[in-house]
């Protein structure tokens, strides 16, 4: 049955890359509250103190204090989460117990207070494509149609245990499952959301001056670009995502949140079929929009490194995802339009805003 629009929104992990689009858009919409929650705030600090934002700085773990945001609340929309693949290996507990054991918790609260979870999961749980098992050159590796995902029939392929990569992606699937069970069994509402390399301003950090380590490839990018280091194309740079705009993205995030007649008890893949390129040229089209921004050519390049050498023992690629997303289409009436290219015209100028200063 059709519920009112949620008025009040729990944002776990809210000081996130997505976390900080979604609550900048509810609060940009208006009418409604949003409570969000995060140990971090950097990226939410301008909408610190705007009117309808009340943000809380506890872990998820804190029972007592979640229980009591949950209450308050009508929806939950659960974002945190350790999802950086340079952690999945070198760190797999903690992999594991921040997408699976931590996030039961909060699936039961909903569960007990009776409040709608909107959680946000990965493609990754998709593992491997089975296309790209079959021979090179075979008719079933070449069909098109066996490379794409879909939330309701695809199956999931993970590596062995000795990948550490799918530590993650096996949280990630046992927690949909267990959102799943609670639905069944329990009377929790839920939605999952599986998202396809969302891109845009305040993805990730820069290494050594807001975060330590190694971010997700835009970031990596963006680096090698500021620093005027060569790209770095794990295994040549042949593995293939697809690219859609976090904006977009939270956008149908917002549709869930507000259609619980069509999302409740379903699994939606959000991502822009449209968007597939190889990680190689990812790196070519930034050059370009950098070169383009400073108007100066970029002498370092590219240089290939091996994975292992690249993310230590035990990584493994996705080798291909494209999502199908005629269930968004069709229940939420949501269609991503924005082509990488125009995405990356409004993210390399903010990143060159927000970090320049670093590099000097
Ligand atoms: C990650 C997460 O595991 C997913 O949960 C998440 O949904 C996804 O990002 C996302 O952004 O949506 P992945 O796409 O493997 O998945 O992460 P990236 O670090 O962005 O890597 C993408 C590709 O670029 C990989 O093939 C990686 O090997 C390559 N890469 C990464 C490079 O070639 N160079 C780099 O400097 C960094």
């Amino acid at each position: 049955m059709a519920e009112p629009r949620p008025r009040t929104v729990l944002v776990l992990g809210a000081g996130g890359f997505i976390g900080s689009h979604l609550v900048e858009r509810l609060l940009a919409d208006g009418g409604r509250r949003v409570v969000g929650v995060d140990l971090e705030s950097r990226k939410v600090e301008p909408l610190l103190g705007r009117p309808g934002f009340d943000f809380r700085r506890f872990d998820v773990g804190d029972a007592g204090r979640l229980g009591a945001a949950i209450a308050e609340c009508d929806a939950v929309v659960n974002l945190a989460s350790l999802c950086n693949p340079s952690l999945y290996n070198t760190r797999a507990l903690e992999t594991i117990e921040s997408n699976l054991l931590a996030a039961i918790p909060v699936v039961r609260a909903c569960r007990d207070a009776r409040k709608r979870l909107v959680h946000f999961s990965t493609c990754e749980v998709y593992g491997r494509t089975l296309a790209g098992f079959a021979p090179e050159g075979s008719a079933f590796r070449e069909d098109p149609a066996n490379w794409v995902l879909s939330e309701e029939s695809s199956p999931m392929l993970l590596g062995p245990i000795a990948k550490e990569r799918w530590c993650y992606a096996a949280a990630k699937g046992l927690l949909e499952r267990v959102i799943r069970a609670e639905g069944r069994e329990n009377g929790l509402r839920w939605t999952i959301l599986r998202p396809f390399n969302f891109l845009g301003p305040r993805m990730d950090f820069l290494p050594g001056v807001d975060g330590e380590g190694l971010p997700r490839v835009l970031a990596c990018f963006l680096e090698a670009l500021l620093r005027r280091r060569p790209l770095p194309l794990v295994d040549g740079g042949r593995a293939r995502r697809t690219f859609v705009a976090v904006e977009e993205a939270v956008d149908a995030t917002v549709r869930v949140l507000d259609r619980s007649d069509a999302a409740d008890g379903r699994v939606f893949n959000l991502g822009n079929p449209a968007n597939e390129h190889t990680i190689a040229d990812l790196a070519a089209r930034i050059v370009r929009v950098w070169e383009r921004e400073t108007g100066a050519p970029f002498a370092p390049g590219v240089r290939e490194v091996p994975a292992e050498e690249f993310y230590g023992e035990g990584y493994e690629d996705s080798d291909r995802r494209v999502p199908d997303v005629a269930l968004a289409r069709t229940l939420l009436g949501w269609e991503p339009r924005e082509t990488l290219d125009s995405i990356l015209a409004r993210v390399v100028p903010w990143f060159r805003r927000e970090y320049g200063g670093a590099a000097r």
